[in-house]
Protein backbone atom coordinates (compact mmCIF):
# COMPACT_ATOMS: atom_id res chain seq x y z
CA UNK A 1 0.00 0.00 0.00
CA UNK A 2 2.55 2.40 1.27
CA UNK A 3 4.93 1.66 -2.09
CA UNK A 4 1.61 2.70 -4.25
CA UNK A 5 1.98 5.75 -2.19
CA UNK A 6 5.96 6.25 -2.97
CA UNK A 7 4.92 5.49 -6.74
CA UNK A 8 2.32 8.17 -7.32
CA UNK A 9 4.09 10.52 -5.41
CA UNK A 10 7.38 9.60 -7.28
CA UNK A 11 5.47 9.82 -10.63
CA UNK A 12 4.12 12.89 -10.28
CA UNK A 13 7.55 14.64 -9.23
CA UNK A 14 8.64 13.57 -12.13
CA UNK A 15 5.92 14.84 -14.28
CA UNK A 16 6.32 18.22 -12.47
CA UNK A 17 10.09 18.17 -13.59
CA UNK A 18 9.75 17.10 -16.83
CA UNK A 19 7.45 19.83 -17.40
CA UNK A 20 8.69 22.25 -15.66
CA UNK A 21 12.64 21.88 -15.90
CA UNK A 22 13.00 22.82 -20.05
CA UNK A 23 10.58 25.47 -19.21
CA UNK A 24 12.73 26.92 -16.79
CA UNK A 25 16.23 26.05 -18.11
CA UNK A 26 14.95 26.95 -21.83
CA UNK A 27 14.13 30.46 -19.93
CA UNK A 28 16.83 31.29 -18.82
CA UNK A 29 19.16 30.54 -21.33
CA UNK A 30 16.80 32.69 -23.68
CA UNK A 31 16.93 35.68 -21.13
CA UNK A 32 21.19 34.74 -20.60
CA UNK A 33 21.01 34.88 -24.59
CA UNK A 34 18.83 38.22 -24.74
CA UNK A 35 20.64 40.00 -22.26
CA UNK A 36 23.67 39.37 -23.13
CA UNK A 37 23.03 40.29 -26.97
CA UNK A 38 21.80 43.52 -25.31
CA UNK A 39 25.19 43.91 -23.51
CA UNK A 40 27.19 43.59 -26.19
CA UNK A 41 25.16 46.04 -28.61
CA UNK A 42 25.32 48.57 -25.90
CA UNK A 43 28.73 47.73 -25.53
CA UNK A 44 29.73 48.59 -29.10
CA UNK A 45 27.59 51.36 -29.46
CA UNK A 46 28.98 53.23 -26.95
CA UNK A 47 32.27 52.47 -28.17
CA UNK A 48 31.62 52.98 -31.75
CA UNK A 49 30.21 56.32 -30.32
CA UNK A 50 33.27 57.45 -28.56
CA UNK A 51 35.46 56.50 -31.35
CA UNK A 52 32.87 58.82 -33.81
CA UNK A 53 33.34 61.39 -31.30
CA UNK A 54 36.92 61.16 -31.14
CA UNK A 55 37.01 60.95 -35.14
CA UNK A 56 35.24 64.07 -35.53
CA UNK A 57 37.14 66.43 -32.53
CA UNK A 58 40.16 65.18 -32.44
CA UNK A 59 42.64 64.19 -35.20
CA UNK A 60 42.77 60.94 -34.15
CA UNK A 61 46.16 60.15 -36.15
CA UNK A 62 47.69 62.03 -33.99
CA UNK A 63 46.69 60.30 -30.74
CA UNK A 64 49.28 57.40 -32.20
CA UNK A 65 52.11 59.43 -31.73
CA UNK A 66 50.85 60.41 -27.75
CA UNK A 67 53.84 60.61 -25.87
CA UNK A 68 54.27 60.50 -22.32
CA UNK A 69 55.25 64.44 -22.20
CA UNK A 70 52.03 65.77 -23.85
CA UNK A 71 50.32 66.06 -20.73
CA UNK A 72 48.05 68.58 -21.75
CA UNK A 73 46.50 66.72 -24.43
CA UNK A 74 46.44 63.52 -22.28
CA UNK A 75 45.20 65.29 -19.53
CA UNK A 76 41.83 66.85 -21.17
CA UNK A 77 41.76 63.69 -23.13
CA UNK A 78 41.25 62.06 -19.77
CA UNK A 79 39.00 63.99 -18.55
CA UNK A 80 36.70 64.10 -21.65
CA UNK A 81 36.65 60.41 -21.62
CA UNK A 82 36.15 59.69 -17.87
CA UNK A 83 33.52 62.11 -18.55
CA UNK A 84 31.95 60.14 -20.96
CA UNK A 85 32.13 57.06 -19.14
CA UNK A 86 30.86 58.09 -16.00
CA UNK A 87 27.93 59.44 -17.81
CA UNK A 88 27.50 56.41 -19.94
CA UNK A 89 27.43 53.95 -16.41
CA UNK A 90 30.92 52.33 -18.10
CA UNK A 91 33.57 50.80 -15.98
CA UNK A 92 36.79 51.91 -17.81
CA UNK A 93 37.43 53.49 -21.11
CA UNK A 94 40.50 52.96 -23.16
CA UNK A 95 42.21 54.03 -26.20
CA UNK A 96 44.97 51.71 -27.75
CA UNK A 97 46.49 51.74 -30.62
CA UNK A 98 47.21 49.03 -33.49
CA UNK A 99 50.08 47.18 -31.51
CA UNK A 100 47.81 47.43 -28.81
CA UNK A 101 49.67 49.98 -26.33
CA UNK A 102 47.23 51.76 -24.63
CA UNK A 103 47.36 55.77 -25.44
CA UNK A 104 44.53 57.24 -22.79
CA UNK A 105 42.92 54.86 -19.85
CA UNK A 106 40.37 56.65 -17.59
CA UNK A 107 41.22 54.42 -15.04
CA UNK A 108 44.71 54.76 -15.10
CA UNK A 109 47.65 57.33 -15.25
CA UNK A 110 50.39 55.19 -16.85
CA UNK A 111 50.12 55.48 -21.00
CA UNK A 112 51.79 54.09 -24.14
CA UNK A 113 52.09 50.81 -21.82
CA UNK A 114 50.62 47.81 -23.56
CA UNK A 115 47.67 46.45 -22.49
CA UNK A 116 48.59 42.92 -20.69
CA UNK A 117 44.89 42.70 -19.95
CA UNK A 118 43.58 42.41 -23.62
CA UNK A 119 46.36 39.78 -25.06
CA UNK A 120 44.44 36.58 -24.50
CA UNK A 121 41.86 38.48 -27.11
CA UNK A 122 44.87 39.94 -29.81
CA UNK A 123 43.85 37.43 -32.46
CA UNK A 124 40.04 38.90 -31.99
CA UNK A 125 40.90 42.44 -31.67
CA UNK A 126 43.58 42.24 -34.90
CA UNK A 127 40.96 40.94 -36.86
CA UNK A 128 38.35 43.41 -35.54
CA UNK A 129 41.30 46.25 -36.68
CA UNK A 130 42.17 44.85 -39.91
CA UNK A 131 38.23 44.28 -41.14
CA UNK A 132 37.58 47.86 -39.40
CA UNK A 133 34.55 46.49 -37.74
CA UNK A 134 33.35 46.26 -34.07
CA UNK A 135 33.23 43.14 -31.68
CA UNK A 136 32.53 42.32 -27.57
CA UNK A 137 35.20 39.96 -25.74
CA UNK A 138 34.06 37.30 -23.75
CA UNK A 139 32.45 38.15 -19.85
CA UNK A 140 35.37 37.81 -17.19
CA UNK A 141 35.05 38.46 -14.01
CA UNK A 142 36.74 41.64 -12.33
CA UNK A 143 38.75 41.86 -9.33
CA UNK A 144 35.40 42.70 -6.75
CA UNK A 145 33.51 39.69 -8.68
CA UNK A 146 31.39 41.81 -11.02
CA UNK A 147 30.48 40.17 -14.22
CA UNK A 148 32.56 42.43 -16.89
CA UNK A 149 32.46 42.56 -20.85
CA UNK A 150 34.48 44.50 -23.45
CA UNK A 151 33.38 46.30 -26.51
CA UNK A 152 35.83 47.60 -29.41
CA UNK A 153 35.26 49.82 -31.87
CA UNK A 154 37.92 50.88 -34.40
CA UNK A 155 39.27 54.67 -34.75
CA UNK A 156 40.04 55.68 -37.90
CA UNK A 157 42.16 58.89 -39.36
CA UNK A 158 41.61 59.71 -42.69
CA UNK A 159 40.50 56.58 -43.65
CA UNK A 160 42.94 54.10 -41.71
CA UNK A 161 42.73 52.14 -38.84
CA UNK A 162 44.74 53.72 -36.03
CA UNK A 163 43.23 52.16 -32.97
CA UNK A 164 40.66 50.88 -31.23
CA UNK A 165 38.34 52.53 -28.21
CA UNK A 166 37.67 49.99 -25.96
CA UNK A 167 34.53 50.44 -23.85
CA UNK A 168 34.39 48.33 -20.28
CA UNK A 169 30.95 47.65 -18.86
CA UNK A 170 29.52 45.76 -16.06
CA UNK A 171 26.96 43.93 -16.58
CA UNK A 172 24.70 44.05 -13.38
CA UNK A 173 21.71 42.31 -15.18
CA UNK A 174 23.23 39.57 -14.68
CA UNK A 175 22.34 39.77 -10.98
CA UNK A 176 18.98 40.23 -11.66
CA UNK A 177 19.54 36.88 -13.90
CA UNK A 178 21.22 35.59 -10.74
CA UNK A 179 17.69 36.28 -8.50
CA UNK A 180 15.54 34.97 -11.64
CA UNK A 181 17.30 31.54 -11.35
CA UNK A 182 16.63 31.70 -7.64
CA UNK A 183 12.96 32.32 -8.08
CA UNK A 184 12.73 29.74 -10.60
CA UNK A 185 14.84 27.31 -8.19
CA UNK A 186 12.37 28.48 -5.50
CA UNK A 187 9.31 28.37 -7.23
CA UNK A 188 9.87 24.39 -8.36
CA UNK A 189 10.71 23.35 -4.65
CA UNK A 190 7.12 25.17 -4.06
CA UNK A 191 5.53 23.47 -7.34
CA UNK A 192 7.19 19.84 -6.15
CA UNK A 193 6.47 19.72 -2.63
CA UNK A 194 2.38 21.39 -3.52
CA UNK A 195 2.01 18.50 -5.94
CA UNK A 196 3.48 15.80 -3.51
CA UNK A 197 1.25 16.61 -0.97
CA UNK A 198 -1.62 17.27 -3.06
CA UNK A 199 -0.62 13.59 -4.67
CA UNK A 200 -0.66 12.43 -1.23
CA UNK A 201 -3.84 13.43 -0.78
CA UNK A 202 -5.50 11.79 -3.81
CA UNK A 203 -3.56 8.75 -2.99
CA UNK A 204 -5.07 8.63 0.78
CA UNK A 205 -8.59 8.51 -1.50
CA UNK A 206 -6.83 5.03 -3.17
CA UNK A 207 -5.14 3.83 -0.68
CA UNK A 208 -7.19 4.22 2.43
CA UNK A 209 -10.49 2.36 1.42
CA UNK A 210 -7.40 -0.53 -0.64
CA UNK A 211 -6.22 -0.84 3.10
CA UNK A 212 -9.40 -1.38 4.70
CA UNK A 213 -10.03 -4.07 1.94
CA UNK A 214 -6.73 -5.62 2.41
CA UNK A 215 -8.01 -6.23 6.13
CA UNK A 216 -11.69 -7.15 5.52
CA UNK A 217 -10.05 -9.86 2.75
CA UNK A 218 -7.03 -10.74 4.93
CA UNK A 219 -9.96 -11.56 7.73
CA UNK A 220 -11.91 -13.39 4.93
CA UNK A 221 -8.82 -15.50 4.52
CA UNK A 222 -8.18 -16.44 7.67
CA UNK A 223 -11.94 -18.09 7.96
CA UNK A 224 -14.06 -15.02 9.49
CA UNK A 225 -16.53 -15.32 6.71
CA UNK A 226 -18.75 -13.40 8.63
CA UNK A 227 -16.67 -10.02 8.04
CA UNK A 228 -19.12 -7.93 5.86
CA UNK A 229 -16.79 -6.16 3.07
CA UNK A 230 -17.68 -2.12 3.48
CA UNK A 231 -19.38 -0.41 0.89
CA UNK A 232 -16.55 2.15 -0.12
CA UNK A 233 -17.72 4.63 -2.54
CA UNK A 234 -19.14 4.43 -6.24
CA UNK A 235 -15.74 4.47 -7.84
CA UNK A 236 -13.41 1.23 -9.48
CA UNK A 237 -12.29 0.53 -5.66
CA UNK A 238 -15.85 0.40 -4.35
CA UNK A 239 -16.75 -1.83 -7.68
CA UNK A 240 -13.95 -3.53 -6.44
CA UNK A 241 -15.40 -3.71 -2.72
CA UNK A 242 -18.66 -4.88 -3.68
CA UNK A 243 -17.48 -7.84 -6.19
CA UNK A 244 -16.15 -8.86 -2.93
CA UNK A 245 -18.67 -8.82 -0.81
CA UNK A 246 -20.80 -10.79 -3.27
CA UNK A 247 -17.88 -13.60 -3.55
CA UNK A 248 -18.21 -13.58 0.38
CA UNK A 249 -21.57 -13.80 0.74
CA UNK A 250 -21.76 -16.79 -1.52
CA UNK A 251 -18.54 -18.27 -0.39
CA UNK A 252 -20.46 -17.86 3.17
CA UNK A 253 -23.47 -19.42 1.98
CA UNK A 254 -21.37 -22.43 0.47
CA UNK A 255 -19.76 -23.01 4.07
CA UNK A 256 -23.09 -22.67 5.99
CA UNK A 257 -24.42 -25.14 3.61
CA UNK A 258 -21.63 -27.59 3.75
CA UNK A 259 -20.90 -27.01 7.53
CA UNK A 260 -25.13 -28.15 7.53
CA UNK A 261 -24.51 -31.40 5.24
CA UNK A 262 -21.42 -32.33 7.33
CA UNK A 263 -23.22 -31.72 10.80
CA UNK A 264 -26.28 -33.94 9.50
CA UNK A 265 -24.52 -36.66 8.08
CA UNK A 266 -22.16 -36.50 11.62
CA UNK A 267 -25.34 -36.65 13.68
CA UNK A 268 -26.78 -39.94 11.69
CA UNK A 269 -23.22 -41.37 11.87
CA UNK A 270 -23.85 -40.38 16.00
CA UNK A 271 -27.17 -42.57 16.82
CA UNK A 272 -25.83 -45.96 14.93
CA UNK A 273 -22.45 -45.52 16.72
CA UNK A 274 -24.40 -45.18 20.35
CA UNK A 275 -26.20 -48.59 19.05
CA UNK A 276 -22.79 -50.16 18.28
CA UNK A 277 -21.20 -49.20 22.10
CA UNK A 278 -24.02 -50.81 23.40
CA UNK A 279 -23.81 -53.92 21.81
CA UNK A 280 -20.28 -53.76 21.97
CA UNK A 281 -20.52 -53.44 25.78
CA UNK A 282 -23.02 -56.47 25.86
CA UNK A 283 -20.62 -58.29 23.87
CA UNK A 284 -17.61 -57.81 26.23
CA UNK A 285 -20.37 -59.08 28.92
CA UNK A 286 -20.78 -62.56 26.70
CA UNK A 287 -16.96 -62.98 25.50
CA UNK A 288 -15.50 -62.32 29.35
CA UNK A 289 -14.73 -66.27 29.26
CA UNK A 290 -12.54 -65.63 26.33
CA UNK A 291 -9.51 -63.56 26.43
CA UNK A 292 -8.34 -63.75 23.30
CA UNK A 293 -12.27 -62.57 21.39
CA UNK A 294 -12.27 -60.05 24.53
CA UNK A 295 -8.94 -58.52 23.25
CA UNK A 296 -10.63 -57.89 20.18
CA UNK A 297 -13.75 -56.34 21.45
CA UNK A 298 -12.06 -54.39 23.38
CA UNK A 299 -9.82 -52.97 20.60
CA UNK A 300 -13.49 -52.52 18.56
CA UNK A 301 -14.40 -50.33 21.49
CA UNK A 302 -11.35 -47.93 21.36
CA UNK A 303 -11.77 -47.48 17.43
CA UNK A 304 -15.53 -46.93 18.70
CA UNK A 305 -14.50 -44.10 21.16
CA UNK A 306 -12.17 -42.24 19.19
CA UNK A 307 -14.83 -42.59 16.08
CA UNK A 308 -17.40 -40.87 18.99
CA UNK A 309 -15.28 -38.16 20.30
CA UNK A 310 -14.02 -37.10 16.53
CA UNK A 311 -17.94 -36.88 15.62
CA UNK A 312 -18.69 -35.34 19.00
CA UNK A 313 -15.55 -32.35 18.26
CA UNK A 314 -16.75 -32.03 14.91
CA UNK A 315 -20.68 -31.22 15.89
CA UNK A 316 -19.18 -28.97 18.44
CA UNK A 317 -16.98 -27.31 15.77
CA UNK A 318 -20.07 -26.84 13.43
CA UNK A 319 -22.78 -25.94 15.85
CA UNK A 320 -23.05 -22.33 15.27
CA UNK A 321 -24.39 -21.39 19.04
CA UNK A 322 -24.47 -18.03 20.00
CA UNK A 323 -22.05 -17.00 22.95
CA UNK A 324 -23.89 -16.07 25.98
CA UNK A 325 -21.68 -13.41 27.65
CA UNK A 326 -21.29 -13.17 31.69
CA UNK A 327 -18.63 -11.67 33.49
CA UNK A 328 -16.51 -14.34 36.03
CA UNK A 329 -13.37 -14.41 37.62
CA UNK A 330 -10.90 -16.02 35.36
CA UNK A 331 -8.95 -17.48 37.95
CA UNK A 332 -11.74 -19.75 39.22
CA UNK A 333 -12.12 -20.65 35.15
CA UNK A 334 -8.33 -21.82 35.25
CA UNK A 335 -8.75 -23.90 38.07
CA UNK A 336 -11.42 -25.72 36.56
CA UNK A 337 -9.68 -26.31 33.37
CA UNK A 338 -6.58 -27.51 34.95
CA UNK A 339 -8.95 -29.52 37.56
CA UNK A 340 -10.47 -31.10 34.12
CA UNK A 341 -6.54 -31.96 32.75
CA UNK A 342 -5.34 -33.13 36.38
CA UNK A 343 -6.00 -37.28 35.08
CA UNK A 344 -3.91 -36.83 31.68
CA UNK A 345 -1.74 -34.22 33.25
CA UNK A 346 -0.92 -36.55 35.97
CA UNK A 347 -0.38 -39.59 33.61
CA UNK A 348 2.02 -37.41 31.62
CA UNK A 349 3.63 -36.43 34.50
CA UNK A 350 3.46 -32.70 34.02
CA UNK A 351 2.43 -29.63 36.27
CA UNK A 352 -0.72 -27.45 35.42
CA UNK A 353 -0.11 -24.47 37.20
CA UNK A 354 -2.63 -21.75 37.62
CA UNK A 355 -1.07 -18.27 37.92
CA UNK A 356 -2.60 -16.51 41.62
CA UNK A 357 -3.52 -12.77 39.80
CA UNK A 358 -7.38 -12.74 39.42
CA UNK A 359 -8.61 -10.80 36.61
CA UNK A 360 -12.34 -10.67 35.46
CA UNK A 361 -13.12 -12.21 31.81
CA UNK A 362 -16.36 -11.71 29.96
CA UNK A 363 -17.27 -14.94 27.75
CA UNK A 364 -19.70 -17.67 27.22
CA UNK A 365 -18.18 -19.19 30.46
CA UNK A 366 -18.46 -23.53 29.20
CA UNK A 367 -17.72 -22.20 25.75
CA UNK A 368 -14.53 -20.85 27.05
CA UNK A 369 -13.92 -23.71 29.25
CA UNK A 370 -14.13 -26.16 26.26
CA UNK A 371 -11.92 -24.28 24.30
CA UNK A 372 -8.91 -23.73 26.70
CA UNK A 373 -9.48 -27.40 27.98
CA UNK A 374 -8.28 -28.18 24.52
CA UNK A 375 -5.33 -26.34 24.57
CA UNK A 376 -3.84 -27.42 27.86
CA UNK A 377 -4.49 -30.77 26.61
CA UNK A 378 -2.21 -30.21 23.61
CA UNK A 379 0.43 -28.24 25.74
CA UNK A 380 -0.06 -31.60 28.14
CA UNK A 381 0.61 -34.07 25.14
CA UNK A 382 3.67 -32.12 23.88
CA UNK A 383 5.64 -32.03 27.02
CA UNK A 384 8.05 -34.02 28.81
CA UNK A 385 6.99 -35.38 32.39
CA UNK A 386 8.48 -33.47 34.75
CA UNK A 387 7.54 -29.79 32.73
CA UNK A 388 5.42 -27.68 33.71
CA UNK A 389 2.19 -25.88 32.33
CA UNK A 390 1.44 -22.25 32.84
CA UNK A 391 -1.82 -21.19 32.54
CA UNK A 392 -2.07 -17.16 33.00
CA UNK A 393 -3.97 -14.43 32.53
CA UNK A 394 -3.23 -10.83 31.69
CA UNK A 395 -4.67 -7.17 31.12
CA UNK A 396 -4.02 -5.55 27.90
CA UNK A 397 -6.24 -2.20 27.52
CA UNK A 398 -9.59 -3.43 26.64
CA UNK A 399 -8.55 -7.14 26.19
CA UNK A 400 -8.15 -10.35 28.30
CA UNK A 401 -5.56 -12.79 27.62
CA UNK A 402 -5.78 -16.34 28.72
CA UNK A 403 -2.53 -17.23 28.01
CA UNK A 404 -1.58 -21.27 28.16
CA UNK A 405 2.30 -21.70 28.30
CA UNK A 406 4.24 -25.06 27.97
CA UNK A 407 7.83 -26.05 27.41
CA UNK A 408 7.04 -28.88 24.94
CA UNK A 409 8.55 -30.13 21.99
CA UNK A 410 6.72 -27.07 20.09
CA UNK A 411 5.62 -26.77 16.56
CA UNK A 412 8.12 -26.35 13.39
CA UNK A 413 7.14 -23.34 10.95
CA UNK A 414 5.19 -26.01 8.75
CA UNK A 415 3.05 -27.08 11.47
CA UNK A 416 2.69 -24.33 13.24
CA UNK A 417 1.11 -22.43 9.66
CA UNK A 418 -1.25 -24.79 9.77
CA UNK A 419 -2.23 -26.22 13.03
CA UNK A 420 -5.32 -23.85 13.38
CA UNK A 421 -6.81 -25.57 10.06
CA UNK A 422 -9.24 -27.92 10.77
CA UNK A 423 -8.60 -31.33 10.72
CA UNK A 424 -4.88 -30.88 10.96
CA UNK A 425 -2.84 -33.32 13.59
CA UNK A 426 0.18 -34.73 13.89
CA UNK A 427 -1.48 -37.17 16.66
CA UNK A 428 -2.28 -40.30 15.34
CA UNK A 429 -5.45 -40.25 17.42
CA UNK A 430 -5.90 -36.49 16.85
CA UNK A 431 -9.20 -34.92 15.28
CA UNK A 432 -7.11 -32.25 14.58
CA UNK A 433 -10.40 -29.76 16.07
CA UNK A 434 -8.98 -28.61 18.99
CA UNK A 435 -6.89 -25.52 18.15
CA UNK A 436 -9.73 -24.85 15.23
CA UNK A 437 -12.32 -24.90 17.85
CA UNK A 438 -10.26 -22.69 20.48
CA UNK A 439 -10.18 -19.90 17.42
CA UNK A 440 -13.90 -20.23 16.81
CA UNK A 441 -14.47 -19.56 20.17
CA UNK A 442 -12.50 -16.90 20.18
CA UNK A 443 -13.56 -15.32 17.20
CA UNK A 444 -17.11 -16.21 18.54
CA UNK A 445 -16.13 -13.72 21.30
CA UNK A 446 -15.00 -10.87 18.67
CA UNK A 447 -10.86 -11.80 19.76
CA UNK A 448 -8.27 -13.44 18.80
CA UNK A 449 -6.48 -16.73 18.97
CA UNK A 450 -2.42 -16.62 18.80
CA UNK A 451 -0.25 -19.43 18.73
CA UNK A 452 3.30 -18.73 18.84
CA UNK A 453 5.96 -21.97 18.92
CA UNK A 454 9.62 -22.46 19.04
CA UNK A 455 10.46 -26.48 18.23
CA UNK A 456 12.11 -27.73 21.42
CA UNK A 457 11.16 -24.86 23.38
CA UNK A 458 7.63 -24.89 23.99
CA UNK A 459 4.83 -23.18 22.95
CA UNK A 460 2.24 -20.19 23.76
CA UNK A 461 -1.44 -20.08 23.10
CA UNK A 462 -3.25 -16.61 23.99
CA UNK A 463 -6.99 -16.09 23.69
CA UNK A 464 -7.08 -12.70 23.63
CA UNK A 465 -10.80 -11.16 24.25
CA UNK A 466 -12.64 -8.30 24.55
CA UNK A 467 -13.39 -7.13 28.20
CA UNK A 468 -16.50 -5.77 29.31
CA UNK A 469 -17.71 -4.59 32.74
CA UNK A 470 -21.36 -3.67 31.87
CA UNK A 471 -22.03 -7.37 31.69
CA UNK A 472 -23.50 -8.98 34.51
CA UNK A 473 -22.05 -10.86 36.61
CA UNK A 474 -22.37 -14.83 36.51
CA UNK A 475 -23.62 -16.65 39.42
CA UNK A 476 -20.51 -17.95 41.85
CA UNK A 477 -19.62 -21.60 40.44
CA UNK A 478 -17.97 -24.33 42.72
CA UNK A 479 -14.94 -23.65 41.21
CA UNK A 480 -14.12 -21.17 43.95
CA UNK A 481 -14.18 -22.87 46.55
CA UNK A 482 -10.97 -24.94 44.70
CA UNK A 483 -8.25 -23.66 47.24
CA UNK A 484 -4.47 -24.44 45.76
CA UNK A 485 -2.99 -22.16 42.81
CA UNK A 486 -1.79 -25.74 41.06
CA UNK A 487 -2.89 -28.84 40.56
CA UNK A 488 -0.97 -31.44 38.69
N1 LIG B 1 1.19 -27.05 22.58
C1 LIG B 1 1.54 -27.65 21.45
N2 LIG B 1 2.83 -28.07 21.27
C2 LIG B 1 3.20 -28.67 20.12
N3 LIG B 1 2.35 -28.92 19.08
C3 LIG B 1 1.07 -28.53 19.21
C4 LIG B 1 0.59 -27.88 20.38
N4 LIG B 1 -0.72 -27.60 20.19
C5 LIG B 1 -1.05 -28.06 18.97
N5 LIG B 1 0.03 -28.62 18.38
C6 LIG B 1 0.07 -29.21 17.03
O1 LIG B 1 -1.07 -28.78 16.33
C7 LIG B 1 -1.80 -29.89 15.86
C8 LIG B 1 -3.28 -29.57 15.88
O2 LIG B 1 -3.73 -29.45 17.22
P1 LIG B 1 -5.24 -29.68 17.52
O3 LIG B 1 -5.47 -29.51 18.98
O4 LIG B 1 -6.03 -28.85 16.61
O5 LIG B 1 -5.46 -31.16 17.09
P2 LIG B 1 -4.90 -32.46 17.82
O6 LIG B 1 -4.42 -32.12 19.18
O7 LIG B 1 -3.95 -33.07 16.90
O8 LIG B 1 -6.20 -33.31 17.88
P3 LIG B 1 -7.38 -33.20 18.98
O9 LIG B 1 -7.13 -31.94 19.73
O10 LIG B 1 -8.62 -33.11 18.18
O11 LIG B 1 -7.27 -34.40 19.76
C9 LIG B 1 -1.42 -31.01 16.78
O12 LIG B 1 -1.56 -32.27 16.15
C10 LIG B 1 0.04 -30.70 17.08
O13 LIG B 1 0.88 -31.17 16.06
MG1 LIG C 1 -5.65 -31.07 20.51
Amino acid sequence: MKSLRVQMIVLSQALVLLACLPIAFGGLWLSRRELEEELSHRLIGLAQAYAAHLEMTHDAGRLERLQADSVATHGRLKAEMTTFRDATGLGRVRVVDKQLRVLVDTNSADTIMPAFDLEPERLEIDHVLQAGTATTSLRFEAEDGTLMQRGFAVLRSDGQVVGAVVAEGSAPFFEGLRDFALMVGIFLVVMLLSVAALTYRFSRRLTVPLGRLLSVTQRLEEGALETVVPSLGTNEVGDLARAIERMRAALAARDTQTQMLLAGIAHEVRNPLSGMELFVGLLEEDLRGDPIAHEKVERVRRELDYLKRVVEEFLAYSRNVRASTVRFGGRELLLEVAESCSCVAQAAGVRVVVQPAQIELTADREMLRGAVANVVLNAIQASSAGSVVRLELQQEGSFRVVEVVDGGRGMSAEVLSRANQPFFTTREKGTGLGLALAQKVAERHGGRLSVASTEGVGTTVRFSLPFDLAVPLAVEDAATSLGPDWIG
